[in-house]
């Protein structure tokens, strides 16, 4: 077995949990009769074709059924994706910080990493581009950025998905976050429905608040070879409810003006952040990072540490519900902001 350096440790005596981009999860509660309906049937296998969750995903984001591949999280795609494209030792585009799963879903595979520079917290596409030559078969770009919160616009990635394709690479365009940075001008779904040749990655984990479903999809279609029974019978009757709720909406304005009251709170005490459009946001502690770590461990508050990213100094939290916001702000020790809801 191989074993991957883990940046997630046992969370059991953690009070303040800002350190997994979770968003809170009350709007699914109305759920809770269909999670008993499936309870009763725990016995049986679950659907190994998805099928009712493919067909109301298909619904939803208007995409085609034979286009969608759903999995244990976007995790496990990841997985499948790097065993399908990664054979013999082949190598992958990743942004230097980037999202830890893809880099260990690369090695899993047996492929090798080739890290891309980020240019001031933003993915480069032009520095992708230069390293096109390397002969990769795939690459990554997290839009919105974990973990710096930057985002880019559907145009420019349509363009990075057209010159990876024009080398023979696939272009994977991890969506994680893009609810939150707003989905008709950031996502490259339109593309994807006009054909563009690329993976979308979209995770009911973030803006739906079901991280501990484990359920997300990609537009892979059935190029990437999976197990059957992958995905549980809860999430695959919570993923087509959940689409129909349309409770994301009111998610996403709650945590955008809460990272509003944060950002403004940093600008009033001189904290050097970089702008989110995620439900997170990087910062450098003016008392040193290390020094907040300590703090936040005594208070069993969780942030994450953005050094083993290669981030020194900086820190990054995830605000998936109001209190969150004060408990950062309380953590810095700054005056709460008062912004207006949206
Ligand atoms: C960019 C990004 N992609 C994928 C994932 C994993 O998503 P899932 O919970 O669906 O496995 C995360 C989780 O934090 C993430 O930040």
């Amino acid at each position: 077995m191989t074993r991957l350096p883990t940046f997630n440790t046992c969370d059991r005596h953690v009070r303040h949990r800002l350190h997994l981009n979770e968003t809170d999860s009350k709007v699914v509660h109305p759920l809770q009769t269909c999670f008993n309906e499936e309870f009763a049937r725990i016995s049986i296998y679950p659907d190994p074709e998805n099928q009712v969750a493919t067909e109301c995903i298909d619904r939803h984001y208007r995409l085609s059924a034979d286009q969608l591949l759903l999995g244990n999280g976007v995790d496990e795609i990841i997985l499948l994706i790097c065993l399908s494209f990664l054979q013999y030792g082949r190598q992958a585009l990743l942004s230097e910080s980037t999202f830890p799963g893809y880099q260990a879903a690369v090695r899993l595979a047996g492929g090798h990493c080739l890290w891309v520079p980020l240019d001031r917290g933003r993915c480069d596409l032009q520095a992708y581009r230069q390293s096109v030559g390397s002969g990769a078969a795939l690459a990554f770009l997290c839009n919105p950025h974990n973990p710096t919160g930057t985002v880019m616009e559907s145009r420019e990635v349509t363009t990075f998905i057209d010159s990876m394709n024009q080398n023979n690479i696939i272009p994977i365009i991890d969506e994680a976050y893009v609810h939150f940075a707003g989905e008709t001008r950031y996502s490259i779904l339109a593309a994807i429905r006009q054909g563009a040749q690329a993976i979308m990655l979209r995770t009911f984990s973030k803006a739906f608040g079901l991280a501990g479903l484990r359920v997300g999809f990609a537009t892979v279609g059935r190029s990437a070879q999976a197990l059957p029974f992958r995905v549980n019978r809860f999430a695959q009757r919570l993923v087509a409810e959940v689409l129909t709720l349309g409770a994301v909406d009111n998610t996403v304005a709650c945590v955008r003006g809460w990272l509003r009251g944060i950002m403004a709170a940093f600008d009033a005490g001189g904290i050097d952040y970089l702008p989110t459009a995620t439900n997170f946001i990087c910062f450098k502690p003016p008392l040193g990072s290390e020094a907040l770590l300590a703090r936040a461990q005594t208070n069993a508050i969780r942030v994450r540490d953005c050094a083993p990213f290669g981030m020194p100094c900086w820190i990054r939290a995830s605000i998936g519900q109001e209190s969150d916001r004060d408990t950062l702000l309380e953590l810095l020790q700054l005056p709460g902001v008062t912004v207006l809801e949206p």
